[in-house]
């Protein structure tokens, strides 16, 4: 399977070398992010944990306060390699100097200020679909968290992953800023829990199975995965075979609040973190996230098996 992974890799580098235009960089358009008013502070926080950024960035074991540190440094284990978070707080090692267009180009073309491309380790493929506005209350914010001078380290990959140019060719398949699914006679709760979860919640990014090139595969959206470190599973949240039908929306908004299942269990893992940020948030988003896992397409687990 990794072999697999590596040649169609190597092959969508090789095209990217062949097709320099394919996998050059795209950039927001300056007119649309003209558009947006001064970011709001106060909105912007509420962005921050719809966004789960210190899940990622803040350092390892980070509690309480030491979340708004975004120093980076951890490392995610995936197929592909361990990734090294970086620095994003307002300091001279991390994004200090970026303007507001630096910034949203990042979150929503996942290209750098110098033209490089993201990897997808960065769940832009997600913060794709955030409304510009929020993306500059969430710049806004983020200007007033500490700074950090913290310097994290590289990324730990192997060829052919170390080369940044191949990912032009996967953004074009994998990075849209369209809805996921369509829901007909959505509530306005549902609107916006689909906003919430299919762009700043990123929540697809783990309950989603990938293809071997790491690519969402959305006829299974939310069914369940493997685990990107590698053991156990990210469980099924629609309302199919082995997923979470029995849950009320309450049952899921309590989860998000709290941290515990309908039958007490506390969740672990990974969603261990997400509850950190979801805790956070206004009831009313918790409560429209339940009201849109609810109305999405009920899939069997999306994963083989254990
Ligand atoms: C699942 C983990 C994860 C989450 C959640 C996450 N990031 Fe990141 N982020 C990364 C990784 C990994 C990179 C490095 C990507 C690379 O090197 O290509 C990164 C890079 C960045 C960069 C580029 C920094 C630089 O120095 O070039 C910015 C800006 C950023 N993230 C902002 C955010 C914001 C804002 C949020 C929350 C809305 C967020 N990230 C949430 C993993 C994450
Ligand atoms: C970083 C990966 C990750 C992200 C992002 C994530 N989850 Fe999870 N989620 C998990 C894991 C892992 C579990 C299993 C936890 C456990 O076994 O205790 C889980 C469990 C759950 C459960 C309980 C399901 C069950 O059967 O017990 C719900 C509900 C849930 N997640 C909803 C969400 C929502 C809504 C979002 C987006 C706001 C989200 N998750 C984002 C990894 C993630």
């Amino acid at each position: 399977m990794h072999r697999f992974i590596k040649l169609t890799f190597s092959l969508l580098i090789l095209g990217g070398a062949g097709f320099g235009l394919l996998s050059a960089p795209t950039r927001l358009d300056a007119a649309k992010l003209a558009a947006t008013t001064p970011g709001d502070v106060n909105r912007g926080q509420n962005i921050f944990w719809q966004g789960g950024c210190a899940s990622c960035h803040a350092a390892s074991g980070a509690t309480g306060d030491a979340k708004l540190v975004l120093s980076g440094g951890e490392e995610l284990a995936t197929p592909f390699g361990t990734f090294v978070t970086p620095n994003i707080s307002p300091s001279k090692q991390g994004i200090g100097d970026w303007s507001l267009a630096d910034f949203a180009n990042a979150m929503t073309h996942g290209v750098s200020p110098d033209g490089r491309h993201y990897y997808p380790a960065f769940p832009y493929t997600s913060y794709a679909r955030m409304q510009l506005q929020d993306v500059a209350d969430l710049y806004a914010f983020m200007k007033t968290l500490p700074p950090s001078d913290n310097v994290a380290g590289p990324h730990k990959l192997s060829f052919p992953f170390t080369v940044r140019r191949g990912l032009g060719l996967w953004k074009r398949l994998y990075l849209s800023d369209q809805p996921v699914v369509t829901i007909a006679n959505a509530t306005d709760a549902i609107k916006r829990g689909q906003y919430l979860v299919e762009g700043p919640g990123h929540c697809g990014e783990c309950h989603t199975p990938r293809n071997a090139i790491g690519g969402l595969d959305k006829t299974l959206w939310l069914a369940g995965a493997k685990a990107p470190e590698g053991k156990g599973v990210v469980p099924n949240i629609t309302g199919g075979e082995g997923g979470i039908d029995s849950w009320s929306a309450q049952d899921i908004a309590y989860s998000l609040e709290s941290g515990f299942t309908p039958d007490f269990d506390s969740l672990g893992g990974s969603m261990a973190k997400v509850v950190q940020n979801t805790a956070h948030l206004q009831s009313s988003d918790r409560d429209a996230i339940a009201a849109y896992l609810k109305a999405i397409p009920a899939h069997p687990n999306g994963y083989p098996a254990q």
